[in-house]
């Protein structure tokens, strides 16, 4: 199972921009590094980070991600694949991933293209069951939903029975599974979402759902929330902490499209105006591919079944990556390579 040919076709990008940026160009398959394996991708789940990181925007991000140019030059960060070949070190382990494993996980970028290279520990192996598109759905969207519940204290191992949470923003990647996280813990879901997306939460589990341009969120009665999730759509703290009763938690996922910062000037307003009775914590979610592993079996056991709004061939990931871009993703959208 070694790659057929020494190149590829790669969504590549040379400079930060729209979708416009990014275009199909030859590359050489990837050489797996000691630590790595290489993937024959099957499927690629887009997120709001690839076009982000594409974009470069907020520009405080490319202090991280590249001065001038993406140092990622192929976007694609949830990827499930099958390993075609495999690094020195992992060879030389006897637990680690063979040719032929089928796999999934979040890695640092080169998914838009049929062949990418991945740190193994970035990896996991994919149960019988769930496919490639569901898996590749899977590891930031919902690896991001399931710390913003567990710091919200409706974790794996919380007892949220009952817990009353509003999420905000409830109709995209991250939303749709904080949403059936949420209510599959056994907590009682109110999901602030779109038109479009509305029918799409209430099936995973949200109890009452209100529409992101009607609702009028300072209306809602105060200290009725245990938790609130700030996924999108609002970025005034202090109605959002009247809703919480005492000792509730509003969690930050996001907040804030600042130009320069992003959502770094909502986290310190977040810090000035928390209370210990009614707390406000940012999350910076990362990548743990136990957290992937968990999902993914939850997806084999048949309780989570990510939305998936649309699929897209990878002949056509520029067109995938403008309609996330766009940001009305409902659940999540996966190019199929
Ligand atoms: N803190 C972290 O570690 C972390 C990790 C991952 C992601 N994030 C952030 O989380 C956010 C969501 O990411 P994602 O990947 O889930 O994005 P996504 O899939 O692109 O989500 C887009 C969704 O947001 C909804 N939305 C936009 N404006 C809204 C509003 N005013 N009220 C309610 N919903 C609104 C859209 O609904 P409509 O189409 O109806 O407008 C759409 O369904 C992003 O800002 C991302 O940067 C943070």
């Amino acid at each position: 199972m070694t790659p057929p040919t020494a190149t590829m076709t790669a969504w590549t990008q040379h400079r930060y921009g729209g979708p416009d940026a990014v275009r199909p160009e030859t590359a050489p398959v990837p050489v797996p590094a000691p630590a790595e394996v290489l993937l024959r991708v099957q499927a690629t789940g887009l997120n709001s980070a690839d076009v982000r990181v594409m974009r470069g925007d907020p520009l405080l991000l490319r202090l991280a991600f590249g001065l001038r140019r993406p140092r990622t030059a192929v976007q694609g960060r949830d990827v499930a694949g099958t390993v075609v070949a495999v690094g020195a070190d992992v060879a030389a382990d006897p637990a680690g991933l063979r040719i032929g494993d089928d796999v999934v996980g979040e890695i640092t970028g080169g998914g838009l293209a049929p062949y990418a290279a991945a740190r193994a520990d970035r990896l996991v192996r994919r149960p019988a069951g769930v496919d490639a598109v569901t898996a590749a759905a899977l590891p930031m969207a919902g690896g991001t939903a399931w710390q913003a519940l567990a710091l919200a204290g409706v974790g794996a191992d919380d007892d949220a029975a009952g817990k009353r949470i509003l999420i905000l923003g409830a109709g995209g990647g991250v939303g749709t599974f904080a949403v059936r996280l949420a209510a599959l813990r056994g907590a009682t879901v109110t999901a602030v979402a779109g038109d479009r997306s509305a029918d799409v939460v209430a099936n995973l589990g949200a109890g009452t759902v209100l529409r992101h341009r009607a609702a009028d969120i300072g209306a809602l009665p105060a200290a009725s929330f245990d938790v609130v999730v700030l996924i999108a759509g609002e970025d005034r703290l202090r109605p959002l902490r009247r809703l919480l009763a005492p000792g509730g938690i509003l969690v930050l996922v996001s907040g804030g499209a600042h130009r320069v910062w992003g959502p770094i000037g909502t986290i310190v307003r977040g810090m000035l105006l928390s209370r210990p009775a009614a707390r406000i914590r940012p999350l910076a979610a990362t990548a743990h591919p136990e957290i992937t592993a968990d999902l993914a079996r939850l997806a084999a056991a048949g309780d989570l079944a990510p939305h998936i709004e649309r699929t897209w061939p990878l002949d056509d990931a520029g067109a995938a990556l403008a309609h996330v871009d766009a940001g009305h993703t409902v659940g999540k959208v996966v190019v199929i390579a």
